[in-house]
C-alpha cells in the first residue's frame, strides 16, 4: 500500500470523474459550487448504499415504516420547526482584496482572511435554507422552502402514519430523499454539498425510554458501517456533541466520525430530539399530535431518537476507505477494495477475444450470473490485463474470463480483485463457486 493519505482526496476525485462515478454539475457552463452529478457507476453505488440502509433500518425490523414526503414545504412548517430562525451559520466576509465568504466557526482566527490576509467582517447569522415561491404571484402567502432535512416530513405526517398503520410506540418512520442547504463553504468533493441526499429515521419512544434507545441506535448504526458496508472499524469513532454545538432541537447528539484525509469528520449524527418537534408542530398547527398507549390509556407526546446520514457522505467515505495503490510488476495498480454489496459491479464477464466462438459462451455466462449479481459484460477485446485493471479501479470483486480453452473444457477463469489470484472452474459449477467466494 503506497501513498494512502497523501493527495488521497484528489486521487479519488480524479478517479470518480475518469471512471464515471461523479461529475461536476453543469460542467460545460463552468459548474456551480457544491453541486455534483452522478455518473453510471456512481448511480449504481448510491442505489446499493440506499438499499443496504433501507434493508437494515426498515425491512429487517418490524417496528419501522417508510415515508416519502415532498421536498418543497410551506413556510409554516419551517417556522414551527425553528429552521427559519435557527438554521443559520455564522458568516464572515473578507473586507480586503478577495471578498471571499467563510464560516466563522471553521476558521482558526476571525481577525484575518485565510485567503488574502485582509480584515474580516463581524460574523452575522446566515440562514441556509433555499427560499422560493409556489404559484404565479410572489406574495408572502406563497413562500416555500426546499427542505434542509427530511425529518420534518416524518413529524408533520406522524398522525397520518399513526391513524393509517398498525404502529405502536416504540416505532420509527424512515425516509430517503434530497435535502438542500445553501452552505457558506462547500467542499472536500462530495463531503459537503448544497444539494444532497439524506437517509433519516425518526424513532418515536416513550419519554424516559429515550436515553436507552439513543444508546441502542448509536451502537446499531456503528455496527452497520463496519459489518454491512465494510468500512474499516479503526477509522470510525463516536463523538458526543458538546452543549454549545448541539442543534436547537437536540437534548443529546452523538456523531459517528470517520478519519478523512482532512481529519476526523461527521459521517452520521444520532440525536435525541426529545418531543421538541411534535410539540412545536402541535402548538403551531393546533392539531393534537399526542399518542395514546392502548394498554395504559396514557396520553403523551413521544420523544424521538434520530439516526441521520447523507448518501453522498457514505459514498465518499466508502471510496476513500477502499482506495488503494500497490506496486505490481513495476507498475502502480489502483484498486477500490469496496465491499461486494457496495461495489457498482459485482462480476465482470469477459471473452478473451471478440471472436464469435467466444461471444456465445460469454453471453451465456453473463445471462446465468445476471440473475444473481450485478454483472458487466466487457467485450472490448483489448489486452485482458488492462481490462482487469479497469475493473480494479471501479471495485469489481470478480472477473470471469472465457477463453479458447473454454470451448474445449467448458471451464472459465475466476480472477479475484484483491489478491489477483485466478482459479479455473467448470461453467456448470460457476454460480455455486461464486456464491461460496462471495459468502
Ligand atoms: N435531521 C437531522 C440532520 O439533518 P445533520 O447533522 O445536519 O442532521 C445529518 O445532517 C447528516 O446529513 C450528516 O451527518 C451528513 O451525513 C449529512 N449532511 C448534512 N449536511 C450535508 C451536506 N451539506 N452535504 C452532504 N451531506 C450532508
Amino acid at each position: 500500500m503506497i501513498g494512502q493519505q497523501a493527495g488521497l482526496m484528489e486521487k479519488v476525485t480524479a478517479l470518480c470523474k475518469r471512471r464515471g462515478f461523479v461529475y461536476p454539475s453543469s460542467e460545460i457552463y463552468g459548474g456551480l459550487g457544491g453541486l455534483y452529478d452522478y455518473g453510471p457507476y456512481g448511480v449504481a453505488m448510491r442505489r446499493n448504499i440506499r438499499g443496504l440502509w433501507w434493508r437494515h433500518v426498515v425491512d429487517l425490523r418490524d417496528d419501522v415504516v417508510g415515508l416519502e414526503a415532498t421536498i418543497l414545504g410551506p413556510e409554516a412548517v419551517w417556522a414551527a420547526s425553528g429552521h427559519t430562525v435557527n438554521f443559520t451559520d455564522p458568516l464572515v466576509e473578507c473586507r480586503g482584496d478577495c471578498k471571499q465568504r467563510f464560516r466563522a466557526d471553521h476558521l482558526e482566527s476571525t481577525e484575518r482572511c485565510p485567503a488574502c490576509g485582509g480584515p474580516l467582517s463581524e460574523p452575522r447569522r446566515f440562514n441556509m435554507m433555499f427560499k422560493t415561491h409556489v404559484g404565479p404571484v410572489e406574495d408572502t402567502a406563497s413562500i416555500a422552502y426546499l427542505r434542509p432535512e427530511t425529518a420534518q416530513g416524518m413529524f408533520v405526517n406522524f398522525k397520518n402514519v399513526l391513524n393509517s398503520m398498525r404502529v405502536r410506540v416504540p416505532f420509527g418512520i424512515a425516509q430517503q430523499g434530497r435535502s438542500f442547504r445553501n452552505e457558506i463553504t462547500h467542499g472536500n468533493f462530495i463531503f459537503r454539498l448544497r444539494e444532497f441526499e439524506q437517509m433519516e429515521m425518526e424513532f418515536f419512544v416513550q419519554p424516559g425510554e429515550d436515553e436507552r434507545w439513543h444508546a441502542f441506535w448509536i451502537e446499531e448504526r456503528l455496527r452497520w458501517y463496519s459489518e454491512v458496508v465494510g468500512i474499516r472499524p479503526e477509522r470510525l469513532r463516536l463523538r458526543e456533541h458538546a452543549d454549545e454545538e448541539r442543534a436547537h432541537y437536540a437534548k443529546a447528539s452523538t456523531d459517528i466520525e470517520y478519519e478523512y484525509p482532512f481529519g476526523w469528520g461527521e459521517l452520521e449524527g444520532i440525536a435525541n430530539r426529545t418531543d421538541f418537534d411534535l410539540r412545536t408542530h402541535q402548538e403551531h398547527s393546533g392539531q393534537d399530535l399526542t399518542y395514546q398507549d392502548p394498554e395504559t390509556s396514557e396520553r403523551y407526546l413521544p420523544y424521538v431518537v434520530e439516526p441521520a446520514v447523507g448518501v453522498d457522505r457514505i459514498m465518499i467515505t466508502c471510496l476513500l476507505d477502499a482506495y488503494d495503490e500497490e506496486e505490481v510488476k513495476g507498475e502502480t495498480r489502483v484498486v477500490l477494495r469496496l465491499h461486494r454489496d457496495v461495489a457498482p459491479v459485482q462480476v465482470a464477464v469477459m471473452p478473451l477475444s471478440k471472436k464469435d466462438d467466444l461471444i456465445g459462451p460469454a453471453r451465456e455466462v453473463q445471462r446465468v450470473l445476471q440473475a444473481v449479481y450485478r454483472v458487466e459484460y466487457d467485450q472490448t477485446g483489448g489486452n485482458i490485463g488492462r481490462r482487469y485493471r479497469r475493473q480494479d479501479e471501479i471495485g469489481t470483486p470478480f472477473c470471469v474470463t472465457i477463453d479458447f480453452e473454454t470451448l474445449e473444457d467448458r471451464a472459465v477463469t475466476i480472477r479475484e480483485r484483491d489478491s489477483m489470484a485466478q482459479e479455473r472452474v467448470p461453467v456448470t459449477g460457476l454460480l455455486d463457486r461464486l456464491r461460496e467466494r462471495f459468502a
